[in-house]
């Protein structure tokens, strides 16, 4: 078959120890090309390793990360995200003494590989200028173009980082609690943010927030216990028993009792 794969990503029973515990523990899913999937589950299921295993932080213990019908286990970081898949961390990584537009410049000419000669370098810094003023467009940061990273707000720097997600142009983007620390309005403009920069992407994002996670997502993914109990659409898993019983029941039952 030459036809490029009908699945922007594959986890076909992955798995991951550390020392003695294995903490992913075959997990499966198949996420079709521009699909928005939301990952739930309660603290440590996992969630941020299978990003790390995706993402080719970590090498899988055994199992397969299907990228574009191509498997990329074992494979570098940077190799996986010339591949076009790209990731945002928890811990923000922008660079707080550079400017927005600096920060931004950076994460194209990262993308690009630096495996240029000085003269191609030089015409692609027209480019990269260029691209550099665009996603800043985009995230909604054009009026802090000059701006030190460091001096603007929580939700401001979140927003750049994405933009340097972005950068690259990838078609898978992996984004592990985006609007972790957040204010509801904060949130609630930055997931709209996330929606238009991500239109015909494939997203990955872990999330807490139900309110986010079923505005969000096409469909979700509950992780438990290193294992993807369940994959479907938002009504699908909001009516699952099992889901229910694993995890959604004590979140209701948390938001109830007045935790946020
Ligand atoms: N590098 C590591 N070495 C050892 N244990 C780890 C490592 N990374 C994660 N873990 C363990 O794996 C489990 C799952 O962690 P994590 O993937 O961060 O969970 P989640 O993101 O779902 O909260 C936790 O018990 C954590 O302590
Ligand atoms: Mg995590």
């Amino acid at each position: 078959m030459t036809a490029t794969s009908e699945f922007a990503l594959e986890l076909k029973d992955l798995r991951k120890s550390f020392g003695r515990s294995e903490i992913i523990r075959g997990a499966n899913l198949q996420v079709a090309h521009g699909e928005r999937v939301a990952i739930i589950g309660p603290n440590g299921a996992g969630k941020s390793t299978l990003f790390n295993l995706i993402s080719g932080r970590f090498a899988p213990t055994s199992g397969d990360v299907v990228l574009n019908g191509q498997r990329i286990n074992g494979l570098p970081p940077y190799e996986i995200n010339r591949r076009g898949l790209s990731r945002s961390f928890q811990i923000t990584n922008i660079f707080p003494k550079l400017s927005v537009f600096e920060n931004l410049r950076c994460g194209v000419l990262w993308s690009l590989g630096y495996k240029y000669t000085f003269l191609r370098f030089l015409s692609g810094l027209h480019d990269a200028n260029a691209r550099a003023e665009e996603l800043m467009r985009m995230i909604h940061l054009d009026k802090k173009r000059d701006v030190l990273a460091t001096n603007l707000t929580y939700a401001e720097q979140r927003a750049l980082e994405i933009g340097i997600t972005i950068a690259g142009g990838a078609n898978v983007i992996l984004l592990d609690e985006p609007t972790a620390g957040m204010s509801r309005s904060e949130t609630k403009r930055f997931i709209s943010l996330i929606r238009e920069v991500t239109v015909g992407k494939t997203l990955l994002t872990v999330e807490h927030d139900m309110g986010v996670v079923f505005g969000l997502a096409d469909k979700i993914a509950v992780v438990v216990y290193g294992e993807v109990i369940a994959f479907d659409t938002p009504e699908a898993v909001r009516a699952n028993q099992r889901v229910q019983e694993a995890y959604l029941g004590s979140v209701v039952a948390d938001n109830q009792a007045g935790g946020h």
